[in-house]
Order: structure tokens, then sequence, then C-alpha cells
């Protein structure tokens, strides 16, 4: 195509492409979203419950301690420099710590930092399966691992979760996608969309599927400990007694500072299956950016340390306090059934279409509550599962219960009247 260039003659350029992997990567929520030409009720204020970022409306911070220990290091004349790529010892001694318990120890020669849980899914993805090779993930499930795999090249398989049985992993349907180019099983617990925590039974059917089919896991353990009363946490690389775990973790949630990207890999690796592939294959692999921020890592071992067990018992009771508000009154309104998490920040609601008389689905759902309550939620598709919802579990009380309202004003509004 001709251009006219500054110095006023025509050139002919050809075209500019983008790669392959440019091209085949794409983040189903922006495509969703973005391609929605939606304009909120100006007579109404926007309340979102779709951002995953539990900073948005100032109600829940970092911890004062993490803020001191952040402030402490950027003065330290030693936070500056590039640190190892997989992140400095004693960083990794403070995550090691973290992790260990009585009955386990966590070494940190098997810790891997990272930008973010993103960046420790990204490493273990491509340090695991090449292109053509597949990888096993949740549906519904957190739309990133589509995103890193597509733009990898890595075939997609999705393993249902039940939604009736608080979203357990239909282990059968696991079993039956496995062939000799699958590479990996992901599993995220608690989970995100769903909320989801799995008891330690559960865990041990999938890690007898890994065990039968010689497969290693991902897990996505980014909302560790973040459960609810009268429900348990379990690692799974301290469950696994020969399945080879990568856990990918991090302080975004848990610490609530999404924007400091600070993420690790940890490797469990009781019978050294990683030990001359893997593990060295992250550690190269992570040569590529050289992790996360020195500033971050020279405040790490004080924020794991140092954080009251007060700060998370708050945190979790607003999500708790939020998600039995919700559930309880989107119970009560017509056309919807939400489904009690467990854990992480996020609830998912079924959306009954043939109640409705003009809701055709979940984009359709997502859709008119902006325009006409301007709340907005996610329609559950991007996760791979349609007809729900997911909202996220930490505004403050008063936009939880204004956006209840809102939604019943609007679910009334729009199911069909009995007759
Ligand atoms: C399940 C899950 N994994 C990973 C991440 C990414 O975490 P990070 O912000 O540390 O990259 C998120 C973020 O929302 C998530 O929900």
């Amino acid at each position: 195509m001709k251009k006219s260039m500054a110095n006023g003659i025509e050139n002919d350029w050809p075209p500019i492409a983008a790669s392959r992997s440019a091209r085949n990567t794409i983040n189903p929520i922006r495509r969703i979203v973005d391609r929605m030409k939606i304009s909120p009720n100006p007579a109404k204020e926007m309340i979102s419950l779709s951002i995953g970022d539990p900073t948005h409306y100032g109600n829940m911070l970092p911890p004062v301690e993490a803020l001191e220990a952040i402030l402490q290091a950027v003065q330290l004349p030693t936070s500056h420099g590039y640190p190892p790529s997989f992140g400095t010892l004693d960083a990794r001694k403070a995550v090691a710590q973290f992790w260990s318990r009585s009955n386990y120890q966590v070494k940190p020669e098997n810790v891997i930092l990272t930008s973010g849980c993103s960046h420790a899914l990204e490493l273990c993805f491509d340090c695991m399966a090449d292109p053509g090779d597949n990888i096993l993930l949740p549906r519904p499930g957190f739309s990133l691992y589509v995103t890193l795999c597509q733009s990898l090249g890595i075939e997609t398989r999705f393993y249902d979760l039940i939604p009736d049985e608080n979203w357990q992993v239909n282990i059968d349907h696991l079993e039956s996608l496995i062939d000799d180019r699958t590479r990996a099983v992901l599993i995220n617990n608690p989970s995100n969309p769903c909320g989801a925590v799995y008891t330690a039974a559960h865990l041990r059917k999938i890690l007898l599927v890994c065990e039968r089919n010689h497969l290693p896991i991902i897990a996505d353990e980014i909302y560790a400990d973040m459960v609810f009363p009268n429900n348990e946490f379990h690692f799974l690389g301290i469950l696994s007694e020969n399945v080879p775990i990568v856990s990918c973790g991090g302080i975004a949630k848990r610490f609530i500072c999404p924007g400091w990207r600070l993420g690790w890999i940890v490797v469990h690796d009781r019978h050294n299956l990683f030990k001359d592939t893997i593990q060295p294959g992250l550690i190269d692999l992570s040569s590529r950016i050289l992790g996360p921020s020195s500033v971050t890592q020279a405040a790490l071992s004080h924020i794991l340390s140092e954080t009251p067990e007060s700060y998370f018992d708050d945190i979790l009771h607003q999500i708790q306090s939020n998600a039995d508000y919700f559930y309880h009154s989107l119970l009560n309104t017509p056309g919807l059934q939400p489904i009690m998490p467990q854990g992480a920040m996020y609830m998912l609601i079924r959306i009954n279409t043939k109640d409705f008389k003009d809701i055709e689905n979940d984009k359709d759902f997502f859709t008119k509550l902006i325009c006409e309550e301007s709340i907005s939620c996610l329609p559950a598709s991007v996760f791979g599962i349609d007809n729900f919802f997911r909202i996220v579990l930490t505004t403050p009380m008063d936009k939880t219960e204004e956006a209840c309202q809102r939604i019943l004003e609007f679910c009334q509004r729009h199911i069909k009247s009995v007759t």
C-alpha cells in the first residue's frame, strides 16, 4: 500500500506481519468484553463485580507489615541490581519456609521466583509441553490457561467440573481425555471462577489418575489457604507421594498486592522425576526475563513472616460476608441459582434462561445488566461454561447490598410472568 512519508515521498510498504505466536494469543475475556458495544445506564453509578483485583475499591489493601517491608527494601543499597533469574536465595528461602510443614520440608533450591503467578504458569506450560502436545485444563477454568497454551501452540483439552457437586472434578471424564501427547494436568485449588476447595480425598483420586497415567500436575495454588471456616486447603505437593507437582503461587491475592508481580513455582519431586529435565528447564526458561522486581524480592521474607494471622482473618471475613450476602440474596432472585463457594474470591451463578422472557444466554444477561443497571459481572462463557455468570466477592458491603438489589429488580423485570 502506498504511504506518504515525512519526506513527502510515496513509499510502497508491504504489510508488516505479526508472528504466529502474537496472532494466536487471544484473551477470551478481552475478546468478549471488548467486542461488545455497551454503555452503562448514566442514571446509575457503575458497580464492578467483574475484576479479580481486590484493591479495586480500597476496602482491601496490603498488610501494613508488607508496606513497611517495601519501604525498607527500596532504601537498601543491595536491592536495585539484577537478582538471579530464578530469584535471590533469601527470597527463595522465605517461600520454602512459608510452605514447609512439620511433616514436609520445602527446600529453597526447589523454588523459582516469577513475575506473578501468570509467569509461573507460562514457564510450566512452556517447559512441559511442545507444540502439538496437550495439557488438560478445568472447565470452567481461569481463561489465562487457554491464552498461554494457544500462544505456545499447545493443544487444550477440558475436563468437566461438576456444578452441583461443589465443582469437583469429573474424574472419569478427566481420565478419558488422556492420550500419548498429554503432558500434564492442571489443577486449580481453590479455584477461579468457581471458588471450589477440594478435600484431601478428592485430590487423592486425581493423584491416582495421574499416577496411573504417568502425568505430572501443574497446581495453580494462587488462592492457597484462602478458604472459609470448616474447609481446609491441602497443598498438592504435600499430599502427593508419587506424582511430581509444580505448584504455582504468589502474593497477589492473599496479600492483596497483584501489582507487585511476585509469584513462584515450588517443585515437589520426591522421586527425582524432574531433576535433570523440568527443574533445570524451568531455570533456563526463567532467564528470559530475569524474574520479579528486586525490591519485592528484598521485602518478601518480611512480608511472608511478619503478616499477622489477624490480617488474613479480616480479609477472609470480608470475602465470606460477601459470599453469604450474595448467596442468600441471589437464591431469592427469580431465574438465578447461586453456587456457594468454599474459598478464593469468586462465585458462579447459574442463569435459568428458560425462566426469562428475553435473556438468551450469559452474554445477553451480562450486556443487559450493564445497560440497565450499570453492574458488570463476567459471562462464564469466557471460562468455558455457558449460562452462568461470575461475580467477585471483594466489594465493600454497601456496594454488595446495592448490587443485589439491582440484580433482583433486573431479574424481576425480565422474568416470565407466572400464569
Ligand atoms: C486462578 C488464577 N491463577 C493465576 C492468576 C494470576 O495471578 P498473578 O496476578 O500473580 O499473575 C490469577 C489471577 O487472577 C488467577 O485467578
